[in-house]
């Protein structure tokens, strides 16, 4: 499923990004640009790096995405 229709960014996408290392959003816009033209898609593609996080990271606690600037 589509959830940047600007830049075409599936939730796959987001999923295989964070399976591969991706651990800050700024980190994922820039990878994929998902969120980088109207914006709309923010929230809810934080959402699906989220879960993407607790399935890939069970030791993370569940909707925990680390802030932006942290090391990968
Ligand atoms: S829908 Fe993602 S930037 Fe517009």
């Amino acid at each position: 499923m589509y959830v940047c229709i600007c830049n075409s960014v599936t939730d796959h996408a987001i999923r295989r990004a964070v399976r591969q290392g991706t651990l800050s959003f700024e980190q994922l816009r820039f990878e994929l640009g998902v969120s980088r033209s109207c914006g709309r898609c923010e929230e809810h593609a934080r959402s699906v790096m989220a879960e993407a996080m607790s399935n890939e990271l069970p030791g993370l606690p569940a909707g925990v995405v680390l802030p932006d600037g942290l090391p990968a």
